[in-house]
């Protein structure tokens, strides 16, 4: 039996230093268990990522499999069965969407680099050397890495790192709790207005940047079709992503789907951009496609842009360690696979749904509870100070960092943002349980949740 581990106990470099880390010994379903025997309700997954919940031993086996056959190849060197049957399976699955060609990388924030240099490419090839700015969207979140951290939308993360940053253009994510053309604040006329409004003037501001930067040094425009944590899972309003679509094709801008967080499932169909007839130029997943085994996420792009870079520089150039390595093929394929044997995402909506609507009713009414919303088996809370004005609390109070530990000591384990409300202010939290979740799991999850609001004082 361990304690929680504190700062300067042991030698990881934690990342809080006046935090205490419960050891986590095992996982079974929506559960974990820490080394004192403690059981937590793991909503979140951390960031989202175990779709499949905990301890997988038929996955694990999968994967070992292919470890003791062979673990690792360079990309650059060799292929590997795996990897070409999961490229074939990914690019069934998205062949709705066109896209057909997969590479394969170890983490979301360097897929998402991945995408924005080969969209950058693609206009060299194209022969428009002038085109390589990149359009993000505030708030938003694309990763860690520098340029990944350049085109998310949130100053916050930015602070110490500016000087060494890179620009990009940006344009407001559609967000319909602080959307400024809804006015109503009751739950259910706020979507509609939303819905009603939010797309025209979404839009009106990516043309009004489009016209004022230039299409002909424009590269890409990189937006999350369900936006993760940065404004807790609020779906685009209607018509907002077909028309960015044919906006960008007007104006020959590429369009990056970021599905590292709303992928693999997430929402309820494998793509997130199913739900919205939107067909993405380029999709990066992550997460979800690992259900977090080991670290994969991926790329999708054309063959017929694959074919003009074959013609002109000859392939993409660009290449990492462990690009195609088969063990994280292995790993995704198993996942995947594994979806589709158990029809998981066609059990998981009634549970979604269920979910979803619980989680209205029981705590739309709560203190501090602003807005629910979400898709699928993802949902974001936002809390405010004001319940009538909106108004967020102030982020030196740190209501969600607070909460979040409050929750965690009670035994549910959910993913805080904040800043989100204005680039400074803002606490929200998202919840991205196992797409496996019972029914009667979906219910306790939806009592944690409430009892641990009902307790909290800041
Ligand atoms: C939408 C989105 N894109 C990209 C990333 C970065 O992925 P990673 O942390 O694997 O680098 C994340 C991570 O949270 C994400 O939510």
């Amino acid at each position: 039996m361990s304690h929680p581990i504190h700062y300067p106990e042991g030698n990881v470099l934690l990342r809080n230093l006046n935090k205490s880390y419960p050891v986590i010994s095992h996982g079974s379903g929506v559960h974990l268990f820490d080394e004192t025997g403690k059981r937590y309700f793991d909503a979140s997954g951390g960031a989202l990522v175990t779709t499949l919940g905990h301890g997988h031993p038929e996955l694990a086996d999968r994967v070992a499999a292919q470890m003791k056959k062979v673990a690792y190849v360079n990309g650059m060197q060799f292929t590997s069965r795996p990897m070409e049957a999961l490229a074939a399976n990914l690019a069934k699955k998205a062949s709705s969407l066109g896209l057909d060609r997969v590479s394969l990388l170890a983490s979301g924030s360097e897929a998402i680099e991945a995408a924005i240099k080969f969209a950058r490419q693609l206009w060299v090839d194209r022969g428009f050397p002038s085109k390589h700015k990149l359009i993000t969207r505030t708030p938003g979140y694309h990763g860690n890495t520098l340029y990944a951290l350049s085109a998310s939308g949130r100053p916050h993360y930015k602070k110490v790192y500016g000087p060494l940053l890179s620009q990009v253009l940006t344009v407001s994510a559609p967000y319909g709790y602080r959307c400024p053309v809804v006015q109503s604040n009751d739950i259910e006329e706020m979507h509609a207005e939303y819905h009603e409004k939010g797309a025209e003037f979404y839009l009106k501001e990516l043309e009004t940047l489009i016209e004022h930067e230039g299409a002909d040094t424009i590269s890409a425009f990189l937006l999350e079709p369900v936006s993760g944590s940065s404004t807790g899972a609020w779906v685009p309003p209607k018509g907002y992503l077909h028309r960015v679509q044919e906006l960008c094709r007007k104006h020959e801008i590429l369009v990056i789907a970021d599905e590292v967080m709303c992928g693999a499932g997430r929402t309820g169909k494998f793509f997130a951009s199913e739900h919205f007839d939107f067909k993405p130029d380029l999709l990066v997943m992550g997460k979800g496609l690992n259900a977090g085994l080991m670290p994969v996420a991926a790329v999708l792009v054309k063959k017929t842009d694959v074919d003009t870079m074959k013609r002109s520089s000859g392939g993409f150039l660009h290449a990492q360690t462990y690009m195609q390595t088969p063990s994280m093929a292995a790993t995704a394929l198993s996942v995947i696979e594994y979806m589709d044997e158990h029809q998981v995402l066609q059990k998981a909506e009634v549970v979604s749904d269920h979910w979803l609507s619980e989680l209205k009713s029981h705590l739309h009414a709560l203190p501090f509870v602003g807005s629910i919303t979400g898709i699928g088996h993802m949902a974001g809370i936002e809390f405010v100070e004001n319940k009538a004005s909106k108004a967020p609390f102030p982020i030196a109070k740190k209501f969600a960092q607070k909460f979040v530990q409050h929750a965690q000591d009670q035994g549910l384990v959910i993913w805080p943002n904040y800043g989100q409300a204005d680039g400074v202010n803002g606490d929200l939290v998202i919840l991205g349980p196992s797409l496996e979740m019972s029914m009667q799991e979906a219910d306790e999850c939806v009592d944690l949740l409430k009892r641990a609001i009902l307790s909290f004082s800041l």
